[in-house]
């Protein structure tokens, strides 16, 4: 199906996949794409419409009018900077409440197929290797404990300055960890052949390094 080679980088929130995949796409030269972002991005379009997130058939019709677009490191909803609107928890929180319509995930596919471009792609997020591209040459599932991803996103907020409860966040992390995993369309899972990489005691150039070594060798073989 895909003309040029995808690594699947796939996770829960706050596993560090995120920095990871970017990396390793910087290092090889792909293109990479984090498609949480366009989840981020329908959330925070139907919330400034007015749009409930449960609400399946406006959220889709919502995500279809929207012009998404990815130039350098900004995120740009109908030509407007949104990269720091769409971060919030409080999307992040919408994001996974409307990644589980399946409607709306049919609607990106499109798109995220498109990412995919010569030299190749690094595609982060819960169903790359599994549902989006599953011919991926390289499937890697990145993960970490609840306690390691609530501590990690709790120090993040507070470097940036942001109000920050860890008992909040932790909290927020399992409800979306639940809602990703047990959602009937594309639920957070392994890929058979993905690679399981715990990054609890791993730090991100050694998950890097794993994941660029994993692909030098497919390139040997
Ligand atoms: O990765 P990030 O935290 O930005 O993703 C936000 C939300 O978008 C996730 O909690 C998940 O529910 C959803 N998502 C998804 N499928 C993807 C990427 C993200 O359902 N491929």
């Amino acid at each position: 199906m895909t003309n040029f080679p995808v690594i699947a980088v796939d996770g829960p929130s706050a596993s560090g996949k995120g920095t990871v995949a970017q990396l390793v796409a910087t290092k090889l030269g792909f293109h990479y794409l984090d498609s949480g972002a366009l989840y981020r991005i329908v959330a925070y379009a139907a919330k400034q419409n007015n749009i409930a997130w449960d609400n399946a058939l406006a959220v889709t019709e919502c995500a279809k009018t929207l012009n998404i677009e990815f130039v350098n490191e900004q995120v740009l909803l109908n030509n407007l900077d949104v990269s720091s609107e769409i971060r919030t928890e409080a999307i992040g929180k919408g994001a996974s409440q409307v990644a589980v319509h399946a409607p709306l995930r049919a609607t990106l596919v499109d798109l995220q197929h498109k990412f995919c471009k010569a030299p190749g792609l690094v595609a982060d997020g819960r169903d790359m290797g599994t549902v989006i591209f599953p011919d991926a040459v390289l499937k890697i599932f990145l993960t970490a404990s609840t306690e390691t991803r609530a501590q990690r996103r709790y120090q993040q907020l507070l470097a940036k300055n942001q109000p920050a409860n860890y008992e909040n966040i932790l909290q927020d992390l399992t409800e979306r960890d639940a809602r990703d995993k047990g959602r009937a369309s594309a639920p957070l899972t392994m890929a058979d052949e993905a690679t399981l990489l715990e990054t609890d005691n791993l730090g991100v150039s050694e998950a890097v390094d794993y994941i660029l070594q994993k692909y030098q060798v497919l390139l040997n073989t």
